[in-house]
């Protein structure tokens, strides 16, 4: 029923060419659609939180990513942070390699499930989508998230551009109105095929059956677009990603694809249906639009033309597994209809889960981001997840593994070979690098290693591969550390003459690690990267200014005076963090007020020995 083709539809089928959109502009390598690109003139300027407006990057290459707009039925849990926090280390990346970055967010406001939970909350929806709306951007503020747009689906500017987008797509003939009765689940927004439910027509995400619903609606002619689709995916298969994800989205357009309903006539709180206002228009057909429309300025003019030619398409969807279909399927043919372009690729992550279960909002299993970012700052909660999920694939979160990890990595890989390094530079050299960078490692192969590793972050930068990106990050640290014992400098200073020398050079080739390792690292853990950068003597605006050609040996120069140690990353200490989690057991009001602090075992100042 929902699936029929309306002939006079595919008459204009054939008038349209969605490669003509897709391929015109810039073709998909073939390797790889993130192409490295020199350092420009004049580098943009990062900042390390969130930045509100754009600076200009005349003839820099532009890089649009987009985070899903988040359901605000309920506050931010951390999988929703998870893949804003990859979103950011992904843009930061992007800046660094000179690009022109507009990272998008936001939140989704409207549907049935937020008004639902804004009315089990006892606030009316404007209210409640509010307020949650803006524990999305506080948490991205703590969580260090330098976003370039947020956009909210209820603002007006967005209304009006999915209103123009509806009329657009109507005015191809691809809407039409029909009845439909099918098993509806609200959590999803979203109606289910009776093949891919569980028992007791249970949604196979939340777990909670879906709702037999019939409604006069109007529909997408999706299964119009089932050819275009196809091919669209066959001569661009870096259009899904990661490889085994696009198995996944082909499969589904070969079984056949329905049209689908964009409308609801139950629903209040929603954008009404252009000439219908006893609907309102479907959540997902609202908020994709929203990826456009944040495009927009609020002093401009807002319509579709003006938002596309501010930055569409977008360079990368960045979106969990369970949305897939939504963004390489209908969104697509959307787009197709609406003869916009589409976007470059659709990357799907894997899920964080507790017990093995997807943590979300609606089985209650979630962990809270902003006690972990309060218990361990931005640094360890954005490391830890990049660092320990496989871009791509689901991962489990436990606290003995997270405060384990980051130890090891960044408290002692990291943090304590520079707290050493300086504290012998401190007492040996009067805080001051006694040579260039350049001359204190000719003939250290140590340099040629550190060379190939940093090659190797970016390569996997570039291709999404953040874990691996930072696996070669903490190699240079383990280099580094490698070095320092192998020479042991403090041996040698003991020794005096041309012994004191070689080790002042050590200092300076370890410092000159340290450094390329703060810029490398910067996409994933800033204020960490930028505290390195201070303690080697840089001010805040020369770390603003780095940009990924600052991994390049020799930036160190004779001189140069180190700023006083003081750890950059401070250890966890396992038993506190126990006694916080005996802590929270606790009947409520034995607990102490307040948040929970960490005992922190503070790094010594300066140590002079290994
Ligand atoms: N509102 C829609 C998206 C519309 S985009 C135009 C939505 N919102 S959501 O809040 O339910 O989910 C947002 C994102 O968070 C999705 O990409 C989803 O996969 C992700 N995550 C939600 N729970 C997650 C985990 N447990 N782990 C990782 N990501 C998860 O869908």
């Amino acid at each position: 029923m929902a699936a029929r083709l309306n002939t006079s539809l595919q008459n204009t089928l054939s008038l349209l060419n969605p490669f003509n959109t897709l391929l015109t502009k810039k073709p998909f390598s073939s390797r790889n659609s993130f192409r490295f690109s020199k350092k420009l003139p004049s580098s943009p300027r990062r900042a390390l939180y969130c930045t509100s407006s754009l600076e200009s990057h005349d003839n820099a290459e532009t890089f649009v990513l987009t985070t899903p707009l988040y359901y605000v039925n309920a506050p931010p849990h951390m999988g929703s942070a998870y893949t804003t926090i990859a979103a950011d280390s992904i843009a930061r990346f992007q800046r660094l390699l000179g690009k022109k970055v507009i990272f998008i967010t936001g939140t989704d406001e409207h549907g049935e499930k937020i008004a639902t939970s804004a009315a089990a909350n006892g606030r009316n929806p404007s209210e409640h989508c509010d307020l949650i709306s803006q524990s999305y951007r506080t948490l991205w503020k703590e969580l260090d998230i330098a976003y370039d747009k947020f956009v909210r689906t209820t603002d007006p500017k967005h209304e009006a551009i999915v209103k123009e987008f509806y009329d657009r797509v109507f005015a191809n003939g691809d809407i039409y109105r029909a009845d439909y009765e099918g098993l509806y689940c609200v959590n999803c927004e979203e109606y289910k095929d009776e093949k891919e439910l569980l028992e007791n027509n249970c949604c196979p995400v939340h777990q909670m059956p879906c709702v037999a619903r019939k409604e006069d609606n109007y529909f997408f002619a999706l299964s119009k677009y089932q050819k275009p689709l196809e091919e669209v995916l066959s001569q661009n298969p870096r259009f899904v990603q990661p490889a085994y994800r696009l198995n996944e989205v082909q499969t589904w357009i070969k079984s056949g694809l329905r049209d689908f309903s964009i409308s609801r006539a139950l629903v209040d709180w929603g954008i009404p249906v252009p000439n219908d206002d006893k609907q309102t228009i479907y959540v997902w057909f609202d908020a994709l639009l929203g990826y456009i429309s944040a495009l927009t300025e609020d002093n401009e003019q807002q319509n579709l033309d003006t938002a596309v030619s501010l930055g569409w398409p977008a360079s990368l969807h960045l979106i969990g597994k369970d949305i897939l279909r939504f963004h390489a399927v209908y969104w697509p043919a959307m787009l197709m209809s609406a003869r916009l372009n589409l976007p470059k690729m659709v990357f799907g992550h894997g899920f964080l889960t507790k017990d093995g279960m997807k943590m979300g909002k609606s089985l209650g299993n979630t962990l809270e981001p902003f006690e972990l970012v309060q218990k361990f700052g931005p640094d360890a909660v954005r490391y830890f997840f990049i660092r320990e999920v496989e871009f791509g694939n689901d991962g489990d979160y436990s606290e003995d593994r997270f405060i384990k990890i980051v130890n090891a990595h960044l408290a002692n890989t990291i943090g304590n070979l520079l707290n050493r390094t300086l504290g012998l530079l401190k007492k040996n050299c009067e805080s001051t690098l006694v040579v260039d960078s350049t001359v204190a490692a000719e003939g250290v192969p140590l340099k040629d290693t550190v060379e190939k590793l940093v090659e190797k972050a970016r390569t996997n930068y570039e291709s999404l591969s953040l874990s691996t990106a930072c696996e070669a990050v903490l190699e240079i640290g383990n280099a580094g550390n490698a070095y320092m014992d192998q020479r042991a400098p403090w041996m040698l200073f003991k020794q005096g003459g041309v012994s004191t020398e070689a080790a002042a050079k050590d200092l300076v080739i370890i410092l000159e690690v340290m450094r390329i390792i703060a810029v490398a690292l910067s996409p994933i853990a800033p204020c960490l990267s930028l505290k390195i950068y201070s303690q080697l003597g840089f001010s805040n605006d020369q770390f603003n200014s780095i940009t990924w050609d600052d991994t390049k040996w020799g930036e160190l120069k004779e001189g140069q005076v180190m700023a006083q140690a003081s750890p950059v990353f401070v250890r966890i200490e396992l038993e506190a963090a126990e006694k916080d989690e005996e802590e929270k057991k606790k009947p409520k009001d034995s607990k102490k007020k307040g948040k929970a602090k960490v005992k922190v075992e503070q790094q010594p100042q300066t140590v002079t020995e290994a």
